[in-house]
């Protein structure tokens, strides 16, 4: 069974009140889509907390359950719980809560949820030491022309613009968007307020099912908090080295 855990000391808590920017720590957040479990802890066996946190997906919270969260963060990562919560503001405060228990670094909710259910998340998590706790703004997987087939009025960037505003509002402490938004987006929200960015690829790199995609080193001069890169490391035949080369493209930057 698991039972709720003291949170240990953060290093970076902006819903506290110390957020910096840059936030401290490593920046790249790698996504462990893994089917198996025991292939998510080969790859946190190869490489360090100092280099990356890692994300808990659908797929492998599914199978894994909270054992293969907790066995991350007890190897010393830093884990981004991305469950995405979106249901009745009683129901996403309960799951918020249940998260939090897990000892994770940072979770998220769907920012479409509405006022009442991102105010509830928000209120669900103790003062003091908690986890992040991030509202999804539009998939980096939707263009103008997906989101116009659900009847979301686009283009994206105004949609992001509206639901990260909300989420601010509502007191939660970053949103998930593409690094191609962040830049317009970085002056009309709080200091210390985090951008999570997927869509991460690259030069060069495969799109896969990404659409609003960006490179590393662009994704950080925007303003990208954190950069949550999975298939270019996960895939590759050297993750390691992935890692090594992707994080020297960050500190280039001169903005770590
Ligand atoms: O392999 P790739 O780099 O495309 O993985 C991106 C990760 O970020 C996936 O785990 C995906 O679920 C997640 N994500 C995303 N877009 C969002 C939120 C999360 O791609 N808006």
């Amino acid at each position: 069974m698991t039972r709720a855990r003291s949170h240990p000391a953060r290093s970076d808590q902006p819903g506290n009140g110390n957020g910096t920017d840059p936030p401290p720590g490593p920046r790249i957040v790698v996504a462990l889509d893994y089917a198996d479990p025991r292939a998510a802890l080969d790859f946190a066996a190869r490489v360090t907390p100092a280099e990356c946190r890692l994300k808990v997906g659908k797929e492998l919270f599914t199978r894994g359950g909270p054992a293969v969260v907790e066995a991350l963060c007890a190897r010393g990562f830093e884990v981004f719980l991305d469950l995405k919560f979106h249901d009745i503001p009683n129901t996403v405060a309960g799951a918020v809560r249940a998260a939090a228990d897990l000892g994770v670094w940072m979770l998220n909710v769907h920012a479409a949820g509405g006022p009442a259910m991102l105010e509830a998340a928000a209120q669900a998590l103790p003062r003091g030491k908690r986890p992040l706790l991030i509202a999804v703004t539009v998939l980096t997987s939707m263009d103008d022309t997906q989101l116009d087939a659900v009847g979301w009025p686009g283009p994206a960037p105004v949609l992001v613009r509206r639901l990260a505003l909300l989420a601010a509002h509502s007191g939660l402490d970053g949103v998930v968007c593409s690094a191609q938004e962040v830049a317009g987006l970085r002056a009309a929200l709080p200091a210390g307020f985090r951008f999570v960015t997927p869509g991460i690829r690259p030069p060069g790199g495969a799109r896969d099912d990404q659409r609003r995609v960006t490179t590393p080193g662009e994704a950080i001069r925007a303003g990208a908090s954190y950069l949550v890169i999975g298939r270019p490391v996960t895939a590759a035949d050297e993750p390691a080295g992935v890692l090594l080369t992707l994080n020297e493209e960050i500190a280039a930057t001169g903005r770590t």
